[in-house]
């Protein structure tokens, strides 16, 4: 394994995947991490991190540094390098003028991290501080016409570092340098497949849970879904999945639920009808953080109703994944703003005295489908597009009630077949519609209508932080406008929502 020691970058996870995307596995963690630690977990290579700090700045994060005495091969990237550099005797200085953007980077040695990569190439720079002298026994082994040590290493004590970025994909040739880290200096064996990954995963949840009975909250998602998957094929009946049909979920969904996994994957299955609970308490709220928290917590209520019923449960799982644990102990995460509460089963654990089970907290999204997969899922499961917990009650603005409901999955059907006819389902982060709370005047025949405005919202993204309204293609949009104002009644307009993320947001409320 390699040990990604985290500084705070923006791009600490991207280095994550890059060294996975070779089947190498690796973990993240934090500058303070403990030396036995370290020691225990025998890393066959440490890269550490860039970060936002500036290295003599007050407080700015620093690791032990007698993790250069180990004899692990190190990598340090941008602040990785710059603690490097300070810790070892060089000197950092402060740069006048920050160095942001692509950058021409010239090789001077085209062994090691640079073997079979270009002599000149281009990099991508994101830095203020940089290389004033190097410490003793490193040299410099690339340059760029701003930045004189853009690279350098100390090949005997197996120490690099790289000024730039080469886990960023403007960095064309930084897949290489990877690469070359993991299997020339590190040694590194391929051996992180999804295979391994769920032998070892299946074991591990045994030796956790024993004879103890799971309880999930099954949402149809990717992330419940390959979870319960992956603790069925553990532990059997043992795990008992809940799944509580909360009135505002798509056409179709609660059956095709019970069906793949009652019926195909033979799951013991908790069906929970509450949509009377949900809808009546939605009766009259128009503020969206207000639904959010109704069904929130009306969702907790109702979990644990049915949780109680199920005799001697010590344990309950959930479909974390990477990114969550990795951002929840963030180095410099200081409280952000609340955008809209979101709405998981974060709060239930505490509350009900029960151990967590967690077995995807050390997949990306990307593997979590690839898991799916090996697991015997269909593509169809586990390329799903993200749906929010609180559902269709965010996506109809204002008030949530059966008729309006009954409108929008109506215009979500279509929609959707016509996204997928388009091949474009996977393509797209998320499309859905949303129902606005005004009615516009059309015609009809030769009648006035008076009738719902619809919107269209499509979306590219890779993590949801930011997003693209998609360029669908206009015979597109004229198919699904015409088809959701013959088919569905109530709805005379259709309009396309042209927004990114930010300043806006996906979902509408
Ligand atoms: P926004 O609207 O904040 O959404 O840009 C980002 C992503 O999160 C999804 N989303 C939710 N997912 N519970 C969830 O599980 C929620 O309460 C929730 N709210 C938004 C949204 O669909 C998008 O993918």
């Amino acid at each position: 394994m390699i040990l990604i020691i985290d500084f705070g970058s923006q791009y600490n996870q991207l280095i994550a995947r890059r060294v996975r995307e070779h089947q190498v596995y690796c973990q993240i963690e934090p500058p303070n991490i403990d030396i036995r630690r370290i020691k225990a977990l025998k890393p066959e290579g440490i890269i550490l991190s860039g970060g936002p700090a500036s290295i003599y700045e007050k407080g700015s994060p620093k690791a032990d540094k007698r993790i250069f005495d180990l004899g692990i091969p190190v990598l340090g990237i941008c602040y990785g390098l710059q603690f490097m550099v300070d810790a070892l005797g060089g000197k950092v200085i402060g740069a006048e003028k920050r160095e942001y953007g692509f950058a021409e980077l010239m090789i001077r040695s085209s062994a090691g991290i640079f073997s079979g990569v270009h002599k000149r190439t281009r990099c991508w720079m994101s830095h203020g501080d940089t290389i004033g002298v190097l410490p003793k026994g490193f040299r410099t082994t690339a340059s760029t016409p701003n930045t004189k040590i853009a690279a350098a290493e100390n090949a005997s004590r197996k120490s690099y570092g790289l000024q730039f970025h080469p886990e960023v994909v403007h960095t064309p040739e930084g897949k290489k340098m990877i690469e070359n880290f993991l299997f020339r200096i590190c040694g590194c064996r391929k051996s992180w497949t999804m295979e391994s990954f769920a032998r070892d995963a299946v074991a591990e949840i045994r030796s956790q849970v024993g004879r103890g009975k799971v309880i999930l909250g099954l949402s149809g998602g990717v992330d419940s879904s390959v979870a319960a998957v992956l603790l069925h094929q553990a532990i059997g009946r043992q795990l008992r999945c809940v799944f509580v049909d909360n009135g505002v979920l798509r056409e179709g969904e609660a059956e095709k639920v019970q069906d793949v996994f009652r019926r195909h994957f033979r799951m013991n299955l908790r069906f929970v009808r509450a949509r009377k609970i949900f809808l009546s308490r939605l009766k009259g709220v128009e503020d969206p953080e207000k639904k959010r928290k109704i069904i929130g917590r009306t969702f907790i209520e109702v979990f644990e109703r049915e949780a109680r019923r199920i005799k001697d449960v010590k344990f309950l799982a959930q479909g974390t994944l990477y990114p969550d644990v990795i951002e929840s102990r963030s180095v410099f995460g200081g409280p952000s703003a609340v955008i809209k509460s979101h709405h998981n089963v974060g709060g239930l654990p505490k509350k009900m005295r029960l151990t967590l089970v967690e077995p995807l907290k050390h997949l990306f999204k990307d593997e979590v489908r690839l898991l799916g997969k090996e697991l015997g899922m269909s593509d169809e499961q586990v390329w799903r597009q993200p749906f929010p917990g609180p559902g269709l009650a965010i996506r109809i603005i204002g008030e949530v009630t059966e008729k309006r409901l009954a409108i929008l999955r109506k215009a979500d059907v279509i929609l959707m077949d016509e996204i997928r006819s388009a091949n474009l389902y996977r393509k797209l982060w998320q499309s859905f519609a949303v129902l606005l709370p005004i009615k516009s005047v059309g015609i009809m025949g030769d009648q006035r209508t008076y009738e719902n405005i619809l919107s269209i919202r499509a979306v590219t993204s890779d993590d949801a932080m930011t997003a693209d309204w998609a360029r669908l293609p206009h015979e597109l949009l004229g198919r699904i406008s015409n088809r959701i104002i013959n088919e569905v009644r109530g709805v005379n307009r259709v309009v396309y929502d042209i927004s990114s993320k930010p300043p806006s947001t996906i979902e509408w409320e």
